[in-house]
């Protein structure tokens, strides 16, 4: 196993709509594997397979640290085919270091994928683990949580990564 590097905003493949995944082969068990991995050392609650710059339909995701009842989950070609209700959480992500903000998203979802024994399984879920499949097939779409945040915050935020950007070229010279 090993631990693979994390793409941040603004690298252009967590803009990009992912493809789906065509076979459940070594390639692919070895890549959840570095994936959970991965998510572990981070750590994150979750992962998708653009933010280590793969672009499939493929996400991890374990929320025990915050839920403890829930398991490990890989996602494989997941899609969400019901949605219920309205949260707002404060969110972040792995691929947007140091900035959080709140996200309205769906309270219940009902989410189809396949395991990676290639077995199509479904999660009903409310509350924070309704909230990360949100934030992971969102990733899988090229959506980010600061695409869901209204615009004057974006800009905010963008102003902000533009300045810190400048600041590390400045202390890297
Ligand atoms: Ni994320």
């Amino acid at each position: 196993m090993a631990i693979l590097e994390i793409k941040k905003y603004p690298d252009k493949i967590l803009k990009k709509k992912t493809s789906p995944v065509d076979s459940i082969d070594d390639e692919l068990q070895s890549l959840i594997d570095n994936m959970i991995e991965t998510m572990y050392a981070a750590p994150g609650v979750g992962l998708a397979a653009p933010q280590v710059g793969v672009s499939k339909r493929l996400a991890v995701l374990d929320i025990s640290s915050k839920e403890d009842k829930f398991p490990l989950i890989v996602l494989i070609n997941p899609v969400i085919s019901n949605k219920e209700g309205i949260i707002e959480f404060e969110e972040g992500c792995l691929s947007v270091p140091d900035y959080t903000a709140k996200v309205e998203r769906a309270e219940q979802v009902l989410v189809n994928a396949v395991d990676r024994q290639g077995k199509p399984f479904e999660i009903e879920a409310e509350g924070l683990l309704a909230i990360a499949l949100q934030h992971e097939i969102d990733h899988l779409d090229g959506v980010l949580f600061i695409d869901r945040i209204s615009p004057l915050k974006r800009e905010f935020f963008k102003k902000r990564y533009k300045k810190a950007a400048k600041l590390d070229k400045i202390n890297q010279e």
